[in-house]
């Protein structure tokens, strides 16, 4: 066993999110592009061996409770290992922010079964850790390996694509006042556009083939990507901070494409690469500002978590 393990977790965007029907779970069929991102929560963990779970962070608005992603997943892990007496003491140091849909969440917890796993050197395989990341969240088991990869089924069915050919740069922007409940937005989505959604597995299939042919993923980079976000069409008529984000990003020089991320309330713009979203910062921060807006420039990375020498 080793004393201690840090570990980076990545934000992810999606640059594609086609909701294609409801599943007998409950749950959405989705058809998505997943995509991690250079702005990373890191998550430290420490060996106890005393059986006892603990978490810090250095963010006072996000809980350290029972019900946080990151002990939610230390115990799933424990208890699979059948060892009992594991314990660790965690610290995270957040920098995602929190309830944007950027699977910060998401990832912290797919932090945590890495770390553990080599912490307590327990020898579970990246697959084998997906599995446990599933039965967590839909958006875990992309977190795990992260890059580039076509999501499907609730979000855990990954099919790795080629990673990111061009530098690609992206400015996301956030209201930090304004979080989006996910069941909130997909409930909101069924309720106005349930009557479109395909009923069988045959369309689904056929969907999830034309996401797979699409030309504009081989390699990511080399055209420009056209972005959807279904749900974006139910977000952001109710949500001013997402309207806003998206009309202070579309006329940035040189920005490609604008889009929401996951359930929202994050937004982005796609640039050629990292100095253009970095020049497009510069121009728009004093109008952001003044509508109470943060914004981060990020590059495309081809990982998720990453365990920290
Ligand atoms: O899996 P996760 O905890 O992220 O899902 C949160 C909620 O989002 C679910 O309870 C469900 O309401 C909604 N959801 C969905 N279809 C998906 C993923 C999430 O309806 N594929």
């Amino acid at each position: 066993m080793t004393a201690s393990v840090c570990v980076t977790a990545p934000a992810k965007i999606n640059l594609h999110l086609e909701v294609l029907g409801l599943r007998a779970d409950g749950f959405h069929e989705l058809a998505m592009v997943m995509q991690s991102i250079d702005l990373k929560d890191e998550l430290r963990c420490e060996n106890t061996a005393d059986g006892t779970l603990s978490l810090t962070c250095d963010e006072p608005d996000l809980s350290c409770g029972d019900d946080n992603l990151i002990l939610r997943a230390a115990r799933l892990l424990r208890e699979r290992s059948g060892f009992s007496e594991l314990g660790a003491r965690m610290h995270l140091s957040k920098r995602i922010p929190i309830g944007a849909g950027l699977a910060g969440g998401s990832s912290d917890g797919a932090a945590a079964l890495v770390a553990l796993n080599e912490l307590w050197g327990l020898g579970l395989v990246e697959s084998q850790v997906e599995r446990l990341a599933a039965e967590l969240g839909s958006d875990m088991p992309f977190c795990v390996a992260g890059g580039t990869q076509l999501c499907f089924g609730r979000g855990e069915r990954l099919e790795p694509l080629p990673p990111v050919k061009a530098e690609l740069g992206l400015l996301l922007v956030k209201d930090p006042e304004v979080s989006v409940s996910t069941p909130w937005a997909y409930g909101e989505y069924r309720r106005q556009r349930g009557h479109q959604y395909l009923q069988d597995e045959a369309s689904f299939e056929r969907r999830r083939q034309d996401l797979r042919s699409a030309r504009w993923l081989y390699p990511l980079g080399q055209d420009i990507p056209p972005l959807r976000n279904d749900l974006q069409t139910v977000v952001a008529p109710l949500t001013p901070s997402v309207r806003n984000a998206l009309e202070c990003l579309r006329p940035q020089q040189g920005c490609l494409q604008v889009a929401m991320s996951g359930s929202g309330p994050s937004s982005f713009g796609l640039f050629l690469d990292r100095s253009g979203a970095d020049r497009a910062k510069e121009a728009v921060e004093a109008q952001l500002d003044g509508l109470g807006l943060r914004s981060w420039s990020c590059s495309l990375i081809p990982h998720g978590v990453k365990l920290m020498s």
